[in-house]
């Protein structure tokens, strides 16, 4: 890992479609919080380029209200935001018009003198997809990607989508790696800046004592859940009818949560050491049965239900949702890690909008102890239950209530061995008194740093590809609907039955109280 502050040497940073909801409710804040607590240096300058006409007045003010709401931080003190917005700019410009680059590079360039001459540039694609190699082109033609033997340095950061398939991101690929090479893209997974992401590498690389139980003789199965209680809020339904959840969502932040839990240790902790054991897990990747498709995967879609004592409508019924559509809301699936430490071991993963609540958390559930020497029977008027020994578990919760939590058995003080399941909780709300930081200001920071450690390579995106299209085109294939859940349920009936014949359950997370 590099120094923490070697933004002090300066980069020009511009953010192409500077008119969208990322900028303002992610990036700008980002860029302002790490202002503020001194992490971005006084030479890195902010342009915002997008198409609407707007001054750099107007933009700065726009910027404010957004910084106001979002920043973890809170609005900005009035010395605060003088000292950011001096350094914010905006620039009115057809992104998909290649003539327009050459001013845009005069402008960087002017930027670059006014503020100490940085010779480094930060490059933020956050439009559409289908303008990330037309506008690398006109940067290219422009002059703006500098040649391999320069000392001027370019880093061009993409947000996802990287393609909707594997033929489309591997085209995509090929495209860029005619005009960047590798380490100037940065590939941007949000999951993998968030701070209890980051300390699953923490926690089980950092401890002597978790590691030796990791793995296929001590571990009965994986489950992996990313639940939203959102449905299509933010008008992103258009998007969201061409995507569904597996892309969305798992082929990515959940591949890459997967790959953290179930990855060897780096030889060294540094960039291309870990994606290299984070591939060998993609690569490992198999259908968790070898019958087709639908018995290792199910899809739903949501219909029309409550969600905490709100009506919400089903997906069939969002605006700018075909009435027919077959969609994906929810997908889950059981997969096996192919390789010494893993087989046979079950990871079950499943994410969905419109579930009870929003919550991420990856629980990893040991076998039962060899022998249970203590089951008690307990009764209460006439009901009587068999209390046995629960298998431990290890949770590392995401969000909301970041924690990690391990469970074990204890015995009921009384004159008898009754067995009471207790939990041991680290929760980061009463552990640290500052807050944690927000994914897009590590992962800003880290491009700023040239660190791309927390970033998706070409390969892996590959691998997570080549694992999902064939689920994808067996559901294209398939014209039958997914299976509906009401919203406000934790997904179809179908993806219980997935574990159910197992003998296993889906966990309901617990993060209230
Ligand atoms: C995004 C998806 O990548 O991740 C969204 O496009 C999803 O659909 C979001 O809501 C979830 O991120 P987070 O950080 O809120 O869990």
């Amino acid at each position: 890992m590099t120094d923490l502050h070697s933004s002090e040497t300066g980069s020009v940073i511009v953010i192409l479609g500077a008119s969208g909801d990322l900028t303002a409710r992610k990036l700008i804040p980002a860029l302002f919080t790490l202002r503020a607590n001194g992490y971005l240096g006084e030479r890195c300058p902010v342009l915002g380029v997008a198409r609407r006409e707007k001054t750099d007045e107007s933009f700065r003010n726009e910027m404010h209200d957004a910084v106001s709401r979002h920043a973890r931080t809170g609005p900005p003190t009035r010395e605060q935001w003088d000292e950011f917005s001096r350094r914010l700019f905006y620039r009115q410009q057809d992104l998909g018009d290649p003539d327009a680059y050459a001013g845009l590079r005069r402008e960087l360039d002017r930027l670059a003198s006014e503020f100490g001459n940085p010779r480094s540039r930060i490059a933020y694609m956050a439009t559409a997809p289908s303008l990330f190699a037309p506008a690398v082109a006109a940067m290219s033609a422009a002059g703006m990607v500098p040649d391999r033997d320069s000392t001027d340095v370019l880093r061009v950061v993409f947000e996802k989508p990287f393609g909707h398939d594997l033929d489309s991101a591997l085209e995509l690929t090929r495209t860029l790696g005619r005009m960047l090479d590798e380490d100037q893209i940065y590939r941007i997974d949000h999951y993998l800046g968030k701070e209890t992401v980051q300390n699953i590498l923490l926690f089980r690389f950092g401890n002597a004592i978790f590691e030796p139980l990791l793995n296929r003789s001590h571990v009965d199965h994986v489950q992996i859940t990313v639940a939203e209680s959102q449905g299509m809020e933010g008008g992103r339904a258009g998007f969201y009818d061409r995507t569904g959840a597996l892309r969305d969502v798992l082929q990515n932040h959940m591949l890459q949560l997967l790959c953290l839990v179930a990855m060897e240790p780096p030889a060294l902790f540094e960039a291309n050491h870990v994606r290299d054991e984070k591939l060998k897990v993609l690569e490992a990747l198999r259908p968790g049965s070898t019958g087709s498709v639908a018995t290792w995967a199910r899809r739903g879609q949501y219909t029309a239900g409550s969600i905490d004592d709100h009506d919400v409508v089903g997906y069939r019924q969002e605006q700018r949702v075909d009435s027919g559509s077959n969609r994906e809301t929810y997908v889950a699936m059981k997969v096996f890690v192919d390789n010494w430490r893993w087989a046979g071991v079950p990871f079950y993963l499943r994410t969905g909008k419109r579930l009870p609540e929003r919550v991420t958390e990856i629980g990893i559930q040991f076998k039962h102890a060899p022998l249970n020497l203590f089951s008690t029977v307990e009764c209460e008027g006439d009901l009587c239950d068999l209390v046995e020994a629960r298998p431990n578990s290890l949770i590392f919760r995401i969000q909301p209530r970041e924690a990690i939590l391990l469970t074990f058995s204890t015995k009921r003080p009384g004159m008898q061995y009754q067995v009471h399941p207790v939990t041991m909780d680290f929760e980061y709300r009463t552990q640290f008194e500052s807050g944690l930081p927000e994914a897009y200001e590590r992962l800003l920071l880290d491009v700023l740093r040239a660190d791309s450690t927390l970033f998706t390579r070409s390969d892996e995106l590959e691998a997570a590809w080549r694992f999902v299209t064939p689920v994808l085109d067996a559901w294209k294939r398939d014209r039958t609907c997914p299976d509906f859940y009401q919203a406000g349920v934790w997904g179809p009936k179908s993806a219980a039955s997935l574990l159910e014949s197992e003998g296993r359950q889906w966990r309901t997370p617990k993060t209230a109280s």
